[in-house]
């Protein structure tokens, strides 16, 4: 009999996006598995149940869990989700692998192999299936809409028969995947851009996207292309080049990021006091702490005429786009593992190797095994 793949309602409150989206159930019919539906799991990003044609809608969590031998999810279930699945199902979601010590024990429990999606490497071949930058992509583009409506400047330059209105300076600070996104639109709304990342690596892309690198002189390149955190002496150096762009800014986009850690925090409270009355930070690394020490997580502030907004969950403001790009990229990760409507997990594949977080009662990722044994 061929598996059930099964796709829950999200739970947590604001979350808007659901795993699988209509435009993919062609994909699916290759895999040869049966597919289940939550109830109204698609309503939030816009897609009604009937729009999910040859799936079976089921009414309740408690009917999709005990029927899926695969669970797609968005948000990383709690441990009472967890608790009603299969035993020795399979998980695949976003899972916060650096918390959650809980939800780990109650995977271990149910013997549920869970795949990670914040640890699918970020290699060439694994690129359709990184849903990190796809959501980052989408916070990126959307935190300077964001910047833009609550700036009371233009972002472009306008000449009209009211006079010439100049362009805004935008700055973004971290120029991953959501940094160089936030490049792009904010040229495209026809600001100046400005951006600054550690890795040197990004100057280039930078400028590939017609923004400016500031250049700090702080280099500081860490493992598997992520950045490290920097000295004392670094952030030092950084601060006395970054605050003068800081203070320029009409608009300041922050998404620096180390992966596990708290946020750097980049702009102090002095460097928000610099900044022109009505300039606007927006800070994308709110979830874990933020880049400014003003940011309240979640909350508008308006720091001495500055504002600063560290919005939370920014790809599920997007739901229907994130929702579409997110369910591709599990989708793409399926078919290392299914194949007619059977599913082999293959742990010499690199890329199931490496986001596997827990399998047959084992923690398989080493930081979180190392963790939960250092709790005991
Ligand atoms: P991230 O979300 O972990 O961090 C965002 C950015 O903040 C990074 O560019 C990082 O260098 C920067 N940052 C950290 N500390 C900083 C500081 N103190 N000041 C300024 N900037 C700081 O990064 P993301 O976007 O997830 O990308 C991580 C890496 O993965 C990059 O090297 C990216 O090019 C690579 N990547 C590779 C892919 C592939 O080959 N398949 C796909 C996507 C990303």
């Amino acid at each position: 009999m061929a598996i059930r793949v099964g796709v829950p309602k999200e739970t947590q409150p604001g979350e808007r996006r659901v795993a699988l989206v209509p435009a993919v159930l062609k994909q699916y019919q290759k895999l040869g598995v049966e597919l289940l539906l939550e109830k109204g799991a698609g309503k939030e990003s816009g897609f009604d149940d009937e729009a999910y044609e040859g799936v079976t809608v089921v009414d309740s969590s408690e009917a999709l869990y005990s029927q899926a031998d695969v669970v797609l999810k968005v948000q990383p279930p709690v441990p009472e989700e967890v608790a009603k699945f299969k035993e020795g199902a399979t998980l695949v979601s976003f899972l916060a692998p650096h918390t959650g010590d809980d939800r780990i024990k109650a995977l271990l429990e149910k013997k549920i192999s869970s795949f990670s999606m914040e640890l699918v490497p970020r290699i060439s071949r694994a690129q359709a299936i990184d849903a990190l930058s796809s959501q980052a992509s989408i916070g990126g583009y959307k935190a300077v809409l964001l910047a833009a409506t609550l700036s009371g400047r233009l972002f472009p330059m306008l000449t009209t028969a009211a006079g010439t209105i100049r362009p805004a300076k935008v700055l973004v600070i971290g120029a991953g995947v959501a940094g160089l996104q936030a490049i792009a639109t904010a040229k495209r709304l026809g600001a100046i851009v400005e951006a600054y990342d550690v890795r040197s690596a990004t100057k280039e892309q930078v400028e590939s996207l017609g923004g400016k690198f500031v250049d700090t002189g702080v280099k500081a390149e860490g493992e598997g292309g992520y950045a490290r955190e920097l000295t004392a002496e670094e952030q030092a150096q950084q601060k006395k080049v970054l605050d003068d762009h800081i203070a320029t800014a009409d608009a300041v986009i922050t998404t620096a990021a180390i992966p596990g850690r708290p946020a750097p925090k980049i702009i102090d409270k002095a460097a928000v006091e610099r900044m022109k009355r009505g300039a606007v930070i927006i800070d994308l690394a709110a979830e874990t702490g933020g880049n400014c020490e003003v940011t309240k997580p979640g909350k508008e502030v308006d720091h001495k005429g500055v504002i600063v907004y560290g919005p939370l969950n920014v790809p599920s403001s997007v739901a229907m786009h994130a929702s579409e790009m997110y369910a591709r990229n599990l989708y793409n990760l399926l078919t290392l593992v299914v194949a007619e409507g059977e599913l082999t997990l293959n742990f010499d594949d690199e890329v199931i190797r490496d986001s596997c977080l827990t399998h047959a009662g084992e923690v398989k990722w080493a930081p979180a095994r190392e963790r939960l044994e250092g709790g005991k």
